[in-house]
């Protein structure tokens, strides 16, 4: 049997609002995304992930559905997404799309419905509980605020469950009758052709049905962080037995926001649960050898022992960007990308991290996200020009530091930019069979320094990473040639055994030509 596709690949994460606008309302649209793609093919890419365009009143920005089965206007209509698809399929590019199973908006009409009446046919499609409308009836906590996972609703004087927003109502998984139509929604985007989802808050879906209250040390964590219920994986084994009946190793790819690397592999089950899942362990790491060392270790053991494969993600939507968490220094942001890239599994990158951009200055006045994610979502510049590529005046967010000339056309004429050094690391990578699939090891390399050994048949790779801000003398048995080196681009220069401060190398074994 070949290896599935998303084994060997890196998925480029979309935040469809911020890439690119072109119809001017200020938002980015699928349009804007088919414009790109040759972009992201040259950059080299395997697939991309596009956050939610579906039907929303936005107040989540698309992570509170309406409609699961039709785009928004705001990024354009059904016939946009399937020629994107079809030309991103063109170009040798996956689509993966996002799906929101945990909850939907409140204007979803299975909850105007829900929400009309006790009565109602679908009232059971959703979480409600009775209680005084003093008092919740748990001490679950929802995210983005200090407030309860219920809102009281006065006009049926029952209380409704919602992890997030009280404008996303969480979906009731026990009702066999939302596990079928949900199911119905992944029907309808594998039938149009995607490649597979990534699955929001997909380890929340499965709720203890007693709602027993958390314990006092962690009330004030929102549940969502919690919630780790043995009922979810059979809903993911379900869920598994639909995309498999699917030709062409259609994938899921969970978000599993549970913070330790133990809970996220219990979500790949025995190989019959999510194909890959989110692990945010290392993203929450500061930029220290011994505490990545000791992670990525960790995870090897750990997911090791069920066959699952790793991913691997510094920024997403959700976070500050890595380059802005690390402090700001492009360098380290450059050798944060060898790291990601040279690692074992399946990294995901987010828009705009291949041009080393750092978040937005939001000021307050602008700031739109409940959860104040601002930041990380500012508009991506394409070029120098006012308007940086996109059609109207101005984006729904302000433009991240120096657009003028850190945008895309400027670093593709700048064959030393970060953009390039991204586009190389992924032709290494793709050239590589140590890096797509061989195994990996953990070296002693002195204590500033993480090293690790990539192997696969006679294909050897060595990646050095110099956390500290001194140089660092290493030494190996064997000729070592340099392939790609963080401050440069690709070089073919033999290793000396110095590596310099902050940077990070990729070695390939063999003597230069
Ligand atoms: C996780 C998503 O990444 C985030 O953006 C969203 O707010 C929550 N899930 C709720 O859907």
């Amino acid at each position: 049997m070949p290896e599935p596709w998303w084994k060997s690949a890196v998925v480029y994460q979309i935040y469809p609002r911020s890439f690119c606008d072109t119809s001017g309302n200020g938002v980015g649209d699928l349009e804007g995304i088919r414009r790109h793609l040759d972009h992201l093919a040259w950059l080299g890419v395997d697939a991309i992930w596009i956050s939610p365009f579906f039907r929303s009143p936005m107040k989540d920005y698309g992570y509170d559905v309406s409609d699961y089965c039709d785009v928004d206007p705001l990024f354009g209509t059904l016939s946009d997404f399937d020629r994107l698809l079809e030309e991103a399929h063109r170009r040798g590019l996956r689509v993966l799309i996002d799906w929101v199973p945990n909850h939907t908006s409140d204007q979803h009409p299975w909850f105007v419905e829900a929400r009309a009446s006790r009565e109602s046919p679908r009232r059971d499609w959703y979480v409600w509980r009775d209680g005084s409308p003093e008092r919740p009836p748990n001490n679950w906590r929802a995210a983005f605020s200090e407030s309860p996972a219920w809102t009281y609703d006065e006009k049926t004087g029952q209380w409704y469950l919602h992890l997030f927003l009280s404008e996303q109502p969480d979906l009731n998984w026990a009702n066999p009758d939302v596990v079928a139509a949900m199911r119905d929604t992944l029907r309808f985007w594998l039938d149009r052709g995607v490649d597979g989802f990534r699955m929001d808050v997909i380890h929340c879906i499965g709720k203890d049905p007693a709602l027993a209250d958390v314990a006092a040390d962690v009330a004030a964590i929102p549940y969502c962080a919690l919630n780790d219920d043995p009922r979810t994986h059979e809903h993911l084994r379900g869920l598994r037995a639909l995309l498999d009946e699917y030709p062409g190793d259609r994938v899921m790819v969970g978000e599993v926001f549970l913070l330790t690397t133990e809970q996220v592999a219990s979500y790949y089950g025995n190989r019959d649960e999510l194909h890959l899942s989110f692990n945010f362990v290392p993203l929450y790491l500061p930029w220290e050898a011994d505490r990545w060392r000791g992670c990525i270790d960790e995870i090897e053991s750990v997911l090791g022992r069920r066959d699952a494969w790793p991913t691997w993600v510094l920024s997403n939507h959700d976070q500050p960007r890595h380059r802005t968490r690390y402090g700001g220094d492009e360098g380290r942001a450059r050798a944060a990308a060898l790291l990601l890239l040279t690692l074992r599994g399946t990294p995901f990158v987010y828009a705009g991290e291949e041009l080393g951009l750092e978040d937005a200055v939001v000021s307050e006045a602008s700031r739109v996200d409940p959860g104040g994610r601002d930041g990380c979502r500012a508009p991506l510049p394409w070029d120098a020009q006012e308007g940086h590529g996109w059609a109207g005046e101005s984006p729904w967010l302000p433009w991240p530091p120096e657009p003028a000339t850190r945008n895309v056309a400027a670093q593709r004429r700048d064959p030393s930019s970060i953009l390039h050094l991204y586009r190389c690391l992924l032709a290494a990578r793709r050239g590589s069979p140590a890096l797509r699939s061989g195994t990996i090891e953990t070296i002693d390399a002195g204590a500033a320094v993480f090293a690790f050994r990539r192997r696969c048949g006679d294909d050897e790779r060595l990646v050095l990473v110099n956390f500290s801000e001194e140089a660092a003398r290493v030494e190996f048995e064997g000729q070592w040639r340099i392939e790609v080196a963080s401050a440069g681009v690709g070089t073919d220069e033999v290793f000396g055994g110095l590596l310099p401060p902050g940077q990070a190398l990729l070695l390939v074994s063999g003597k230069a030509d």
